[in-house]
């Protein structure tokens, strides 16, 4: 990091989401619109901000983060690559939409090339309710991409007092302020705004992955199924026929795939298409189960959940084809 006198540069990229929600009654807490205020007025409502860094916004998009696109997702990280490459920038926020925070984290933790501090943060409650939690998140993000301490860790999500992983975290509640939880644990805190780290994630991160996204335009096409008792061979197929490079199977318990569900996953993996094996339980590694899953080459997803192996596959397969290699990737990041 830059270390001078002067404040540390930061710059805010706002993507939308409750953060900058704006609702007609300051009680309502859903109903309302999402992304609608704009950055300028996220950074104004939060003066303290300025005594920890020097701050200037840009606005990305300005979504509600289930829309969120893999057209949205390259030009945003293509955008944190050129930021970041510049000597007078010393970190990144960004503002999303809680929804899919999770996802932009580990797609940007995937394909950012710089071990400097990105933060993303967001909000449960609208900027316009009594006890919005948005204006905290915004200024401890701040205070966090600003820290020497956020240098080389991945992506970071901080929310709540709390700082984890892009790679582990996950919305767990559909409402609640506390919803952000890693299955493996947090890596540290927001202690009265300072940062207070005590675990690092070994895995490959922002700064020292493989993925190089600056000349793509677009991202490989993979789905996601959703197994569950009297699964059938339906979303498989039409997967096939639709033309996916690869299905992620939310699979039961270790990634356990109902038998008419399996005989069509086969076929695809026949077909030339990847499969991997995930699991819906929300916690624990997939790990190698029954022989026909392996003689079908079918992958195992590791710990991480099926909406980041769809990312994980879709970047894998910008490189490779190589079921073997796109596997150690899977062990590796
Ligand atoms: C969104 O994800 O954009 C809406 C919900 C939220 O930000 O909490």
């Amino acid at each position: 990091m830059t270390c001078t006198a002067e404040k540390p540069n930061v710059i805010i990229l706002a993507t939308g989401g409750t953060i900058a929600g704006s609702a007609a009654d300051d009680t309502a807490t859903t109903g309302y619109q999402a992304g609608a205020l704009g950055v300028g007025v996220l950074i104004n409502a939060v003066p303290e901000i300025k005594n920890y860094a020097s701050v200037r916004g840009e606005q990305i998009a300005s979504l509600d983060s289930k829309d969120m696109s893999d057209d949205v997702w390259l030009k945003l990280s293509k955008k944190v690559n050129e930021l970041l490459s510049q000597s007078d920038v010393d970190g990144i926020v960004i503002t999303h939409g809680t929804d899919t925070l999770e996802e932009t984290a580990y797609f940007l933790n995937l394909t950012v090339q710089s071990k400097k501090p990105v933060v993303i943060t967001g909000a449960m409650r609208p900027a316009t309710a009594i006890s919005a939690d948005g204006p905290m998140n915004l200024l401890n993000a701040v205070r966090l991409a600003a820290s020497p301490l956020a240098f080389d860790r991945g992506v970071l999500v901080c929310l709540n007092d709390q700082i984890d992983s892009a790679r582990h975290v996950t919305k767990t509640h559909t409402t609640s302020l506390d919803t952000f939880k890693s299955p493996l644990g947090p890596l540290g805190f927001m202690n009265d705004g300072k940062p207070t780290f005590y675990n690092r994630v070994d895995r490959r991160h922002a700064g020292e992955t493989e993925f190089e996204i600056g000349a793509l335009t677009d991202l490989p096409y993979v789905k996601i199924i959703y197994g569950h008792a009297g699964d059938d061979a339906l979303f498989v197929d039409a997967a096939i026929q639709a033309g996916v490079r690869g299905l992620v199977y939310a699979g039961t318990g270790n990634g356990s795939i109902h038998q008419e569900a399996e005989a069509a996953l086969a076929r695809a993996a026949r077909a030339g298409i990847i499969v991997v094996r995930s699991t819906r339980t929300g916690s624990g590694t997939v790990i190698p189960a029954e022989q026909s899953y392996s003689e079908a080459g079918f992958l195992e997803g590791d710990s991480l959940p099926p909406q980041k192996c769809r990312i994980l596959l879709q970047l894998a397969l910008t490189r490779t084809t190589d079921r073997r290699q796109i596997q150690q990737m899977f062990y590796e990041y």
